[in-house]
């Protein structure tokens, strides 16, 4: 059963082992470079975050990144007005940050909920800050990420 269908990804609902799987599939695009998708699954795998979506296997085959995670059953997706769905962002970004990444994709549309349990999936664009003035291919995205730190100082009264 097909989840979700965009250009550049395919995501399928699969059984393994009789286990539900969501599986992605994504091929490179303009900005996302086959190496930034490899790199960011890389980091993922390094990565203890509460929110963020159990990733089981990352595959690459030819051109593509195949990564099978969690199906998240009966979630939904949050909304960019959802005042807890930005909070969460910014928790998201904050915790990562402390880290040492960034998660050029955050944002409230990219979170799944159910009865209060948040998860983030999306994962394609998780760089660690080191790697992001030779990484980056699309400056926009970093705004997401500034944007939600300011917010964050602001939100602290420390700016
Ligand atoms: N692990 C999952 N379990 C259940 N549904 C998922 C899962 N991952 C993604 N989805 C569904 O697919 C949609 C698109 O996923 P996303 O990873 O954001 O794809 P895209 O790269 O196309 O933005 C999500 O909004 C959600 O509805
Ligand atoms: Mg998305």
């Amino acid at each position: 059963m097909i989840i979700s269908e965009r250009p550049n990804s395919l995501i399928t609902l699969v059984e393994d082992k009789g286990q539900k799987i969501a599986m992605k599939v994504i091929s490179p695009s303009e900005w996302m470079t086959i190496s930034l998708l490899e790199q960011s699954y890389k980091n993922v795998m390094d990565i203890q975050c509460p929110y963020m979506v159990k990733v089981l296997e990352v595959v690459k085959r030819y051109e593509t990144i195949t990564v099978k995670m969690e199906y998240l059953e009966g979630y939904t997706r949050m909304e960019y007005d959802d005042n807890e769905a930005c909070e969460t962002v910014l928790d998201i970004c904050q915790h990562l940050a402390d880290l040492g990444y960034v998660w050029l994709d955050a944002s409230p549309i990219n979170l799944l909920e159910k009865d209060g349990d948040i998860k983030m999936v999306d994962l394609d664009t998780i760089v660690k800050i080191e790697d992001l003035p030779k990484k980056l291919e699309e400056p926009n995205l970093l705004l997401t990420w500034y944007a939600s730190r300011i917010i964050k100082l602001m939100s602290n009264g420390e700016r």
